[in-house]
């Protein structure tokens, strides 16, 4: 089974779709094999940001049952040796919008994704196709720039992850599920108050499930050391969303070399190795694959 990877922001526009094609690109120069999961259903670009123009196949065929699993739609990447792409178009509102059954029956699939590693580009917001696919990932990568409204989105985005994660340790017959999905949780204080009225185990299913939500966080287009910032967003997931095992990543400079390379259709990585971006994304990968057990 494959090593998931899961790139996620909240907010759109921040680099995941840079980041998740640079680190497909840096995983394979370290020998694996790497399939890129395009799961950003609305507004899917990972394939045009390797090179691939025309996609024999898509999602939208393995989700109109064109075809029986991904690994049929995963297509070979010229110049990219070890790394497969399983392209996006959004061009089909089925796809876009894709109701709880085919999230459940791609969910199960992406996990018979032949690779050593996958990587979901999950795209922005916080639907829950898009928190699902997400959790269902084994490393959590989310990206943010500096600005405050990208952290606040970021904040946004885990506090709804981590509700429907801990939403999802319950059985949908247990009485404590039944009560909690009625409701507009709006934190996880008011989540484990509930779930306390059920039971000291049922608070303690809350907080093991939180536990296996370790995000990484990754600074895109920042200048300084992100330390301060991340201590900040460190502070707030560990006392708001009791989230503590967060780990910083790193942080991406931003870079003229890596505009141009978009404009290229190559990850800046395999174009401009020693660009200061190509740097600080090599620095990830590596910290990644030294803590990510890849
Ligand atoms: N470090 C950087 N330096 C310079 N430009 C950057 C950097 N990171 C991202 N960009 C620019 O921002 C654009 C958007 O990046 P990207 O497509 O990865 O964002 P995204 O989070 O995937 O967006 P969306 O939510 O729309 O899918 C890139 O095309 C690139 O031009
Ligand atoms: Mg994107």
């Amino acid at each position: 089974m494959p090593t998931i990877i899961s790139v996620g922001s909240g907010k759109g526009g921040v680099g995941k779709s840079v980041v998740s094609s640079n680190m497909a690109y840096l995983l394979s120069q370290s020998g694996l094999s790497v399939t890129l999961l395009d799961l950003d259903a609305g507004g899917a670009d990972l394939h045009v940001l390797m090179g691939l123009f025309k996609p024999d196949l898509t999602l939208t065929d393995f989700i109109e049952k064109r075809v029986s699993n991904l690994n049929e739609v995963a297509q070979r990447l010229d110049g990219f040796a070890g790394v497969k792409i399983v392209a996006g178009t959004g061009d089909s509102l089925f796809t876009a919008n894709m109701p709880a059954a085919t999230r459940l029956k791609l969910l199960r699939h992406i996990r018979l994704i032949e690779s050593d590693v996958v990587i979901i580009d999950v795209g922005a917001g916080t639907h829950f196709n898009t928190l699902d696919f997400f959790l269902t990932a084994d490393i959590h990568i989310c990206v943010t720039t500096g600005d405050p409204t990208a952290i606040l989105d970021l904040y946004r985005f885990v506090k709804l992850a981590v509700i429907r994660k801990a939403l999802s340790s319950f059985l949908s017959y247990d009485n404590v599920s039944k009560v909690l999905r009625k409701k507009d949780i709006k934190d996880i204080d008011e989540l484990l108050l509930i779930a306390s009225e059920y039971g000291e185990d049922k608070k303690q299913a809350i907080y093991n499930s939180i536990k296996e939500i370790n995000p990484f966080i990754l600074f895109n287009q920042v200048e300084q050391t992100p330390e301060a910032r991340f201590s900040r967003i460190r502070d707030l997931l560990q006392t708001y969303l009791k989230v503590s095992n967060l780990e910083l990543l790193g942080r991406i400079p931003e870079d003229r070399e890596l505009r141009k390379s978009v404009k290229a259709y190559q990850p800046v990585t395999s174009l401009k190795p020693g660009a200061s971006s190509s740097i600080a994304l090599k620095m990830a990968c590596n910290k990644l694959l030294r803590l990510g057990s890849l």
